[in-house]
């Protein structure tokens, strides 16, 4: 595939994968004010930006690969949230006196750490079982 439309492909499953928890947090709100109607409305469109406009997106893609392949890849994605974009996001946020931002980020960086070790541990027992 060209490699302008797989980055437009992989720029896309970004928009849709945030639609669909966008909208899953808004029907969440909407139902709070006690709108059923609108929270469906919002759950039925998150539902297609996920199984339809997400999955059929990543199937051109080819997102998902065999469990060594994804395992590979969650290792590549968590560890760059660990040791890059969590650990900037926090430096920067904390320069520019936004505290709370700041502990969060930090926070969420010690998370995805825990994500790395649990992937990197389940390659390894995938590895060793062969
Ligand atoms: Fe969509
Ligand atoms: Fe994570």
């Amino acid at each position: 595939m060209n490699p302008k439309t797989q980055d437009n492909l992989l720029k896309a499953m970004h928009g849709e994968a945030f639609a669909f928890v966008k909208y899953t947090l808004f029907a969440q709100k909407a139902r709070q004010n006690g709108r059923e109607e609108l929270a469906a409305l919002f759950e039925t469109t998150a539902q297609i930006e996920r199984l339809e406009h997400f999955a059929e997106e990543a199937e051109l893609a080819g997102l998902v690969g065999n469990d060594d392949d994804n395992l590979r890849d969650a290792i590549q994605g968590e560890s760059y949230e660990v040791d890059t974009m969590y650990r900037e996001f926090a430096e920067q946020a904390s320069a520019a006196g936004d505290a709370d931002a700041a502990a969060r980020f930090a926070e969420v960086g010690r998370d995805e750490m825990g994500h790395r070790d649990a992937f990197k541990a389940a390659l390894q027992k995938i590895k060793l079982a062969r």
